[in-house]
């Protein structure tokens, strides 16, 4: 007889495994699904933990090579050995992933390895690595995640056109590296790899680089990265990426004045967007509703057009971030306690750990605008700022 749970959560991401617990800290008989080999999704294995790790690890080398001996401090040669530094990336992913099953035990969440699909309203299907099984739930809530997307004609094979995940696991730093896109993930991964050594250039098909943020800081954002010596090719559009002989070829077309240019690299690294990822849920058979985007439509208590369904993170609406998921998380396990489980969307912050770290909340200031918000605006330099100034980050 398949085992029944009050709660089952399909996917182990923060938005998961944050509701999994929240869940049995409720009451509920809790079980939450993941099919990869460790719990943390997309975040703590391929996404914020190990890009934060090598921003950090590249910040320190940096620092050592570049500022050092004007701080007083002698150091003999500093190299690099990049297979050493990896390895503390993956230490740290190891501990954190560890730390979350770690929490499922300790909560009482039962922890199903395998690839989960919805069979009925109230039954899952999962396949494990030998078997299949089937689990009866009451309240079943998606939380898949999201996975890299690409562009007509050009394809990922993670070794020299790379997403995200092949840019965490570079064996030797590229001589030269195309990002394809200004945004979060390039940002951080070019400076990552720029500090390291590589060449780095950022092909944007905007006049200006994260887009989300206000244009104030989109233009200091610029400069300041200039000064750091990324390049940047902004309202381009990149046409192809061939390889040959190992290498890259990109050909990209600017938008204003249609002169086509033509770059080869090492490494291209993609980071366009993200879609959700729904692939093998069975959304369509169940008439589970999508967006256009491929996003589940979901309700403002989290339910997908079947009311004992909900769904949360990067496959509804919304930025995709890690700490939006967790929140929807906690919100839709007190939902379904009959509690008054709430997100407020007007104040989800958003940072970029790039150095400067570039943060921001709320509305942009184009979007108070287009609202008709009356606001004011205050300016503070970090030049100004004594702790920015004894810290070297005046700017
Ligand atoms: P993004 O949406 O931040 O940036 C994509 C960029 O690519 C945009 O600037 C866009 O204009 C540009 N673009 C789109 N099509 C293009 C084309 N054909 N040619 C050139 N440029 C093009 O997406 P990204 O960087 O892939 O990140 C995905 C998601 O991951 C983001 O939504 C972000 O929320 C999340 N993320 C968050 C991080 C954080 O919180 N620190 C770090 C990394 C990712």
């Amino acid at each position: 007889m398949s085992e029944t749970f009050e709660v089952v959560i399909i996917g182990g991401g923060p938005g998961g495994y944050v509701c999994a617990i929240r869940s049995t800290q409720l009451g509920f008989k809790t079980a939450c699904i993941e099919s990869k080999s460790t719990l943390g999704g997309t975040c703590l294995n391929v996404g914020c933990i190990p890009s934060k790790s090598l921003l950090n690890l590249s910040d320190s080398f940096n620092k050592a090579k570049k500022n050092f001996s004007n701080l007083g401090i002698t150091t003999g040669e500093v190299t690099l050995n990049l297979s050493k530094m990896m390895k503390a990336k993956e230490k740290s992913v190891t501990i954190l992933t560890k730390g979350i099953e770690f929490l499922f035990k300790k909560n009482k969440v039962t922890y199903i390895k395998g690839k989960a699909s919805l069979r009925s309203n109230n039954e899952i299907a999962v396949q494990g690595n030998n078997s299949k099984k089937i689990y009866k739930a009451n309240h079943i809530i998606i939380c898949t995640g999201s996975e890299s997307t690409s562009l007509p004609g050009v394809k990922i094979d993670e070794k020299i056109i790379v997403s995200s995940t092949g840019a965490l696991s570079f064996d030797k730093v590229p001589k030269e590296l195309v990002i394809i896109g200004g945004g979060y993930i390039g940002l951080e991964m070019g400076s990552v790899w720029k500090r390291l050594g590589s060449n780095v250039t950022v092909i944007e098909f905007l006049d200006h680089i994260v887009p989300g943020m206000d244009k104030d800081i989109s233009i200091e954002f610029l400069k300041i990265l200039k000064k750091q010596e990324i390049n940047f090719e902004l309202n381009s559009k990149v046409t192809s990426v061939n390889i040959i002989n190992d290498k890259a070829i990109v050909d990209y077309t600017s938008n204003e004045t249609n002169v086509r240019k033509r770059i080869q690299v090492d490494k291209v690294l993609v980071a366009v967007g993200r879609k959700p990822n729904t692939e093998g849920l069975n959304l369509n058979k169940m008439s589970i509703k999508s967006d256009k985007q491929g996003r589940i439509q979901v309700d403002n208590k989290f339910q997908t057009s079947i009311k004992n369904i909900y769904a949360i993170g990067d496959v509804i609406k919304g930025p995709m971030l890690a700490h939006k998921a967790e929140e929807e998380g906690i919100a839709v396990a007190e939902i379904i306690a009959g509690q008054s489980g709430h997100v407020n969307y007007n104040i989800i912050p958003g940072v970029i750990y790039t150095s400067p770290e570039v943060a921001s909340v709320g509305k942009t200031e184009q979007q108070l605008i287009k609202e008709n918000i009356k606001y004011k605006i205050g300016k503070f330099p970090f030049m100004a700022n004594s702790r920015a100034n004894i810290s070297g980050r005046k700017n």
